[in-house]
């Protein structure tokens, strides 16, 4: 099997990461919406926590946080960027699509895009009603969705090949689309990267199926849900912008 980008964690923030920059809009607006939901104070779970960007980011802001991620390199990474920062957050592995981290979370984020590629229907049902269980009454569920302006019917092409220096290491990286499934209403995009160390080289091939979802379907799925309403639509800009033009956005939810 070959190795994830995920267990090289140096190299998914070089390549893969949100800029400090967008982090640190997108943690704005989170802290925004917490604050517009009437949520201050708060304890907050980071789904699929990667290097703990958005973790370490809240935590600095006095929130205090806890991460979920299905790599131990990812929450080992994210454990020492806590440190480099002087702040406990606590990771666990986990599973974002079935867990139970008992239900005293005010509100739960799942950042970058991650959140399509959980694409089948039951898998959907089992990470909400687990999402729920962690929070509290009326607890804030803010999930940041890929815009897939591009649809399902993409042909089989290959992309942005580049090559990026890290240290001695240099990766060099490419994308290969495929044709979705539109039965599905999912696409697919195999990543490589071949990280070329001295005399030693690896490679990484994650080959990930995404929901091509619209806003329109992501509401009528929520309303197939027990216990969620959805609050709305922003931009990761700021919560009044709207999200015509971006390339993800948040989508709102409360738990009822
Ligand atoms: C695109 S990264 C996003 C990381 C982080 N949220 C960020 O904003 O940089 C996706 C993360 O999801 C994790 N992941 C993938 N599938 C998962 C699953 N089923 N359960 C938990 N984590 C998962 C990966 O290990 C990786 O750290």
């Amino acid at each position: 099997m070959s190795a994830s980008i995920f267990d090289y964690p140096e190299v998914y923030d070089a390549i893969l990461c949100h800029s400090d920059e967008v982090v640190k809009a997108e943690v704005a607006t989170i802290v925004d919406l917490l604050e517009r939901h009437g949520i201050t104070g708060s304890r907050v779970l980071d789904l699929a926590c990667g290097t703990g960007v958005h973790s370490v980011e809240l935590a600095q802001k006095g929130i205090e946080v806890v991460g979920l991620d299905a790599s131990v390199a990812m929450v080992e990474a994210s454990q020492r960027r806590a440190k480099r920062c002087d702040i406990e957050l606590k990771v666990i592995e986990g599973d974002v699509v079935d867990f139970d981290l008992g239900g005293d979370f005010d509100a739960a984020i799942f950042m970058s895009e991650t959140f399509p590629m959980i694409h089948r229907y039951q898998d959907l049902v089992s990470h909400f009603a687990s999402v729920r269980r962690a929070l509290r009454p009326k607890g804030l569920y803010i999930v940041d969705v890929d815009a897939k302006r591009h649809g399902v019917g993409i042909d089989y092409y290959r992309w942005g090949d580049k090559t990026v220096q890290i240290g001695d290491q240099q990766i060099a990286i490419w994308h290969e689309s495929f044709p979705g499934n539109w039965v599905d209403g999912t696409s697919r995009l195999v990543m490589h990267t071949r990280i070329v160390d001295g005399d030693k080289t690896i490679t990484t091939r994650d080959d990930w199926t995404g929901r091509n979802d619209a806003p329109w379907h992501l509401d009528l799925l929520v309303r197939t849900l027990a216990g969620w309403s959805l609050s709305g639509f922003c931009s990761w800009r700021d919560a009044s912008r709207d999200i015509a033009d971006e390339d993800h956005y948040f989508m709102v939810l409360q738990s009822v």
